[in-house]
């Protein structure tokens, strides 16, 4: 694993080519939103963000105050990833609106713990945001 340090120069020197376009779930809070608001800030805003979430007034929010450039590009998608069928509609959206994708972060999850209860499509309730819908949102969108 690199140290600390070596993560941190590797960020700082970060200065790409190409306008990147990331996809990120849980993007509305904490960690999530942390880490949207620091690529903007660090790429001058020089970066297409798909924030992914269930909550569209606090992304037109966060959306409000990220820096802005020529190349700046910010949407907001909702999508409740408890529930696959709502993830592959969702990475059918993307794929027909994105050529590429440069990163895609998964942040959407709960913490849970206690005995299996199963969504409507008879999958582990716990594992459905923090596993599955992970696997299928990657699996979904590999050609881009
Ligand atoms: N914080 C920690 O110490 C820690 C440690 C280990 C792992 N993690 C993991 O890191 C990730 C982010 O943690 P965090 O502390 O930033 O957690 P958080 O503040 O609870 O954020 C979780 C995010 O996931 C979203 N989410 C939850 N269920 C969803 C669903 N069914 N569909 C769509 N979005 C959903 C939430 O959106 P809503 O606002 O719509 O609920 C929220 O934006 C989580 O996966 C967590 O399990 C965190």
């Amino acid at each position: 694993m690199p140290s600390y340090t070596a993560c941190q120069q590797a960020n700082t020197s970060f200065n790409p080519s190409f306008v990147p376009t990331m996809v990120i779930t849980g993007s509305i809070s904490e960690i999530g939103r942390s880490m949207v608001e620091i690529i903007a800030r660090h790429l001058n805003g020089r970066i297409h963000i798909v924030l992914v979430g269930r909550n569209k007034s606090v992304a037109e929010a966060i959306i409000a105050s990220l820096p802005l450039s020529n190349d700046s590009t910010y949407e907001f998608m909702y999508c409740n990833v408890m529930l696959m069928k709502n993830v592959h509609a969702l990475a059918k959206e993307l794929s027909a609106k994105l050529p590429k994708l440069n990163y895609l972060v998964h942040c959407a999850g709960v913490f849970g713990l206690g005995g299996r209860d199963e969504t409507e499509e008879g999958i582990n309730s716990r594992l459905a945001a923090r596993y599955y819908s992970r696997f299928a949102l990657t699996n979904d969108l590999l050609r881009l």
